[in-house]
């Protein structure tokens, strides 16, 4: 999979540029700091090889205190008041009407919620350009970290307590997330794609997702949706608009429309989609999912009834 991001230090949002520039402030100083101490010590080699120590010389005392107190303190003065005021400049608290996003953390995928719109997904966020967004975030069970690195954060998920982080993405792009925070034996998987997208594509994105699923259309569609219920998988899964009402694993909604399957770890192919449900466990050993056992009428019919819930 190819996404447009690279990282940190290329920020494309208001809190992840202070970021980043006080990242440059420090490289600038500690390499500033370094070059002057590599010269004083290279000049100090190669005096000492040439003369011997002389009692009455203050240079050495007068060295040390410039080194080792006066030029650490003007350093990290500077450092200081330029972490305060990026603390400042990075909010703390969403403008009035902000786009509300909450994100639940889960053994080893991202619940996504957007509660002003009454949509619920999975490891995809999508949000608007030059929208600030407030993530409200939390853990179903143990503690997460949710960071997107051109965005800024990062900020810790945590079982009992909701914190709150305010970011906002300056260009349209797919922004790749990994958890921050070791979480268990899948925690390497537990990724996730944030997709800025221009207002009017966004709002788009939000009438289809808000509508319930498509229905199944045709008999093996049909079909696969009897299937869905008969094997199990709705008793951990919800598809709005269907009696499928379990919360134990993400919201299959529309669940085509997505990018890719198990939190980020495999393009949302057939193929994909199809090894996933026969041996979860061979992409993401331990992962609650039970594989499903389908014969092959069962297994295509299901198959056709997930992709069609675009
Ligand atoms: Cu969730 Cu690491």
């Amino acid at each position: 999979m190819s996404f447009a991001s690279s990282g940190a230090l290329d920020p494309r949002g208001p809190a992840a540029r202070a970021i980043a520039d006080l990242w440059w402030l420090m490289v600038a100083l500690g390499g500033a700091t370094f070059l002057i101490f590599a010269v004083v010590l290279i000049g100090g080699l190669l005096r000492g090889s040439a003369s011997a120590e002389d009692p009455s010389d203050e240079r050495p005392s007068r060295l040390i205190l410039f080194g080792g107190v006066a030029l650490p303190t003007v350093v990290l003065i500077i450092v200081l008041a330029f972490t305060v005021r990026t603390m400042h400049t990075i909010p703390n608290a969403a403008p009035e009407g902000a786009l509300q996003i909450e994100v639940v953390g889960h053994q080893w995928w991202w619940e996504i919620r957007y509660p002003q719109h009454g949509i619920v997904t999975a490891n995809e966020i999508r949000l608007p350009v030059g929208r600030p967004v407030e993530f409200l975030l939390s853990s179903a069970d143990v503690i997460h970290s949710f960071w997107i690195p051109e965005l800024g954060g990062k900020l810790d998920l945590l079982p009992e307590d909701v914190n709150t982080l305010v970011l906002q993405s300056d260009t349209p792009g797919v922004y790749r997330s990994q958890c921050a925070e070791f979480c268990g034996l899948q925690h390497a998987k537990m990724r996730l794609l944030a997709i800025a997208e221009p207002e009017k594509s966004f709002s788009e994105w939000l009438a289809r997702q808000r509508a319930p699923a498509a229905t199944a259309g045709s008999p093996s569609a049909d079909k696969g949706q009897q299937v869905f219920a008969d094997v199990g998988c709705a008793s951990c899964h919800t598809v709005r608009g269907t009696a499928a009402d379990g919360t134990a694993g993400p919201d299959l909604t529309h669940l085509a429309s997505r990018r890719t399957l198990a939190a980020a770890t495999v393009p949302n192919t057939r193929e994909h989609l199809e090894g996933w449900i026969t041996d979860p466990h061979a992409i993401k050993e331990g992962v609650a999912m039970p594989a499903t056992e389908l014969d092959e009428r069962q297994r295509r019919a299901l198959i056709q009834y997930l992709q069609g819930l675009r």
